[in-house]
């Protein structure tokens, strides 16, 4: 079923975060009875599907899975998710034992590693992690002062040096890393990607490129052009979207006011132009809108994105605005109409992978689940008057 038109904002469901919280566990229960094998991650399930198509460890998506089965751990510190999360985290680690291929090694380790090492604290995860922030780091150019994120696309595109928004969301891996044993240099890739990510990245009505393209050599920015979303001029959803939650948490790891105020920006853009029910469309200039299919993880994305951007801003009513948001945005997503219930495993309906690809319309997708928990666990958090 396609999501409504036209539902008043006002008429929202309520819900309850911690209904919500023991729905997605039991969506989880059915996943794990049917993926036993560790080196099987599920990633989508396809429209009017109800079963996981599955990826090896080098999909970029590899992480998000072994991460929703730690975000339930810490929801229930019970051996039933602790082994499962180790068995799926454990199979991953070969990723690092070939060249680094891209800059997705941020989404696959940090999610899978990051998140069992900070609930775990096991020497072995460190190991990992610092290994997957020097492997990351390969990929940056000083000349240009950001990742390269698509190596394969230097020849294919003829774009020398190629960095995507996605890519801001790897950059918690070198904070991480930097932190906790690794090189101080990783801090500064970080925090000189973010800068140069938001001086090129972003029109000037706020709204970004999902590709910037630089000279690999003088470092001079070339051209704004998308990969996934309609046009090189459009808003595409999921960019946005890492774009909010990349600067929030770059504002968070380094203090840096230009990286916040980018992050509002972004989240302002991308609040003002949201449909009535708060989910976006895949692209917010998608030509068929109405009909445009949506994009779930987009909002899953910005909902936990909002409740930490609303413990950053100085502005209370700021702070209270990104936070109201955020619950509306979780409120339509823990309504049946984008919930998969008994229709699939997955936690939710409704998200679009690659459009212009033709894959992954109007889908279940692991990383739209991952997000969602995630917001969901935010907010419990601050509702109990707990930091994030
Ligand atoms: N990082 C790829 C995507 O957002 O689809």
């Amino acid at each position: 079923m396609k999501p409504a038109q036209g539902t008043s904002a006002a008429a929202t469901p309520s819900f309850r975060v911690e209904e919500q919280l023991a729905y997605c566990a039991a969506q989880a229960r059915k996943t794990v009875a049917q993926t036993a094998d560790y080196t099987k991650l599920p990633r989508r399930i396809s429209a009017g599907k109800n079963q996981w198509e599955y990826v090896d460890r080098e999909d970029w998506t590899s992480g998000f899975w072994p991460g929703t089965l730690w975000y339930l751990y810490q929801q229930q510190p019970t051996g039933f998710w602790k082994e499962k999360a180790e068995g799926f985290t454990q199979n991953l680690a070969p990723v690092l034992d070939h060249q680094t291929v891209d800059h997705d090694l941020g989404f696959m380790f940090y999610s899978s590693y990051g998140n069992g090492y900070r609930l775990t604290k096991d020497p072995a995860y460190k190991q990992v992690l610092l290994r997957a922030a020097d492997s990351l780091a390969t990929l940056f150019n000083p000349r240009v002062g950001t990742i390269l994120s698509w190596p394969r696309m230097v020849k294919q595109m003829g774009w020398p040096h190629n960095t995507i928004m996605d890519n801001m969301i790897n950059l918690e891996l070198l904070f991480w890393a930097s932190k906790n044993g690794g090189r101080k240099e990783l801090y500064d890739m970080a925090v000189s990607h973010a800068r140069v990510t938001s001086q090129h990245h972003f029109r000037p009505d706020g709204t970004s490129y999902h590709v910037a393209v630089y000279d690999d050599k003088t470092g001079q920015f070339l051209k704004g052009v998308t990969h996934q979303g309609y046009a090189d001029n459009s808003m595409w959803a999921r960019g946005q979207a890492w774009a909010i939650y990349g600067f929030t948490m770059c504002y968070r790891e380094s203090r840096e006011p230009e990286f916040l105020d980018r992050a509002r920006k972004s989240a302002d853009v991308f609040i003002r132009r949201l449909p009535e029910d708060q989910v976006p469309y895949w692209d917010f200039d998608a030509p068929d809108i109405p009909q445009a299919p949506r994009d779930a993880s987009a909002a899953a994305i910005v909902a936990s994105a909002l409740l930490e951007l609303s413990t950053l801003v100085p502005d209370q009513s700021a702070a209270q605005g990104y936070r109201r948001q955020a619950e509306k945005m979780l409120a339509t997503l823990s309504s049946a109409q984008y919930q998969a219930r008994n229709q699939s495993p997955a936690f939710l309906l409704h998200s679009t992978g690659h459009k212009p690809n033709g894959t992954e319309i109007d889908a279940s997708l692991n990383y739209a689940d991952y997000y969602y928990l995630e917001a969901l666990l935010r907010l419990q958090k601050l509702q109990q008057g707990k930091p994030l």
